[in-house]
């Protein structure tokens, strides 16, 4: 196929302009609703689309902050500080909860109740999950690399390990997900989401 292709060397490219190649091609992105406390014991409740499940022996996921000119959100804060969140799962149902808990409030502000939300204590880890998820992963730091070196904008990706499963009865049929069930949607760019309504299947070649 000779498609007609435009070259962005990345050296050309400013970092506005690689947020948002990257954001608008690596998409769908699933969506870790990562669950922290303060020290102060505030709830904090925060979406973060660059997160993925990277490891299952033991299971692994990460979630990636961007530190502009300094600024560190107040998940990684917490997160440095406790060594443990949660990751919720938000279904299309949560969705404009989800979307409630991106404001950028001080860290004194609980997220869970700006957006109607529950605290739910799952206890192998001391980080609040969202009673109403289908799903919580309770997770304690294993790793944080840093990618970048601009003050203006760089990356610090969270790796954690996952203690702890908590998964509604319904979307369960013995340890298999149904995903139809989970109703998870996925970021795509800028305010565009996606949902997990339509599926197909592929048989495994040999
Ligand atoms: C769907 C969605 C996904 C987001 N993903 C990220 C992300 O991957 N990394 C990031 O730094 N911010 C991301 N944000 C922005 C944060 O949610 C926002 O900055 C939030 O206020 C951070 O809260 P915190 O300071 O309580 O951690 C996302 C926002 C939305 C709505």
């Amino acid at each position: 196929m000779n498609r007609s292709m435009v070259t962005f060397p990345v050296a050309d490219l400013n970092p506005t302009e690689c947020y948002k190649l990257t954001t608008g091609l690596v998409i769908p992105r699933p969506i870790g609703w990562i669950g922290s406390y303060g020290t102060d014991g505030v709830a904090n409740l925060a979406p973060y689309s660059f997160f993925q499940a990277v490891a299952t022996n033991p299971p692994v996921v990460i979630f990636s902050t961007g530190v502009a000119k300094g600024v560190v959100k107040d998940s990684l804060a917490n997160v440095r500080d406790s060594g443990v969140f949660t990751a919720n799962m938000v279904d299309h149902d949560l969705s404009v909860a989800m979307n409630a808990t991106a404001a950028e409030v001080p860290p004194s502000v609980d997220e869970f109740g700006l957006a109607g939300l529950t605290v739910k204590d799952y206890g192998s880890v001391a980080a609040p999950g969202v009673a109403e998820a289908k799903a919580v992963l309770e997770c304690r730091v294993v790793d944080e690399k840093v990618f970048g070196s601009d003050p203006t904008l760089n990356h610090a990706v969270t790796f954690g390990e996952v203690v702890a499963f908590h998964i509604a009865d319904e979307v369960l049929d013995g340890t298999r997900i149904d995903a139809a069930a989970v109703d998870a949607v996925g970021r795509l760019a800028g305010t565009m989401y996606a949902t997990t309504r339509e599926q197909f299947s592929l048989d495994r070649p040999g």
